[in-house]
């Protein structure tokens, strides 16, 4: 069976990537193959979970390569040796420019730490999403899991998950509640069924 290559891009914990691998180890990812993880990052322990899972990993430090454009083509340069037909970003802190996105045009993934259109875009990223949540007051939030285009946080929507906001949820709280019930469980399950509508079986 014809399986997509997948590149998972991380900044950090990596925990999002450790579902995809879960899921992949437990025979949930049929239709997909991680053939690399690429960290912006040095220190970011998602180098550690690849390294653990035998998945081919290589760093474009930020801050040894601190213009954008040039980290880009390093990341393209590996995404092209290593055969990468679908790029998954997981916890990447960094906002890619148009022309990397048309590079991987609706081959691109993100997940979001809340219920997009809402708490999306520039500067909401990680906890400060979660801090945003607790301001506004809401009493639901979640994960979405979108493709990546030029505009923040705004590509299509391939899978939410609602999760509940407590009374005395800190950031740190809410996230670990949003990460387990809503992104581990939703990422590895689209990253699947993008893989299956690209390999054509769903027309
Ligand atoms: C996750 O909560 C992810 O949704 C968020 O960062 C965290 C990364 O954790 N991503 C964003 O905020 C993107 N704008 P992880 O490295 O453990 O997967």
């Amino acid at each position: 069976m014809k399986k997509i290559k997948i590149a998972v891009l991380c900044s950090g914990g990596g925990t999002n990537f450790q579902a995809i691998l879960n899921a992949a180890e437990a025979g949930l990812l049929p239709h997909g193959e991680i053939v690399l993880l690429l960290s912006d990052h040095a220190e970011a322990f998602a180098l550690e979970r690849a390294k653990r899972a035998g998945i081919p990993a290589a760093v474009v430090d930020r801050k040894q390569v601190p213009d954008r454009a040039e980290r880009e083509e390093k990341l393209l340069r590996l995404l092209k040796e290593n055969g990468a037909e679908l790029v998954v970003l997981a916890g990447f802190m960094t906002i890619l420019s148009p022309a990397f996105i048309a590079a991987y045009e609706g081959r691109i993934l993100n997940i979001h730490p809340a219920l997009l259109p809402s708490f999306g875009g520039k500067g909401f990223y990680g906890l400060h999403v979660h801090e945003a949540v607790l301001k506004a007051g809401v009493k639901v939030t979640g994960a979405t899991v979108h493709f990546v285009t030029a505009e923040c946080d705004a590509g299509p929507i391939i899978a939410q998950r609602a999760v509940e906001v407590r009374e005395g949820d800190t950031p740190e709280i809410l996230q670990k509640r949003v990460m387990r019930e809503a992104e581990w469980v939703i990422y590895p399950e689209a990253v699947e069924n993008v893989c299956k509508k690209l390999t054509g079986e769903i027309l």
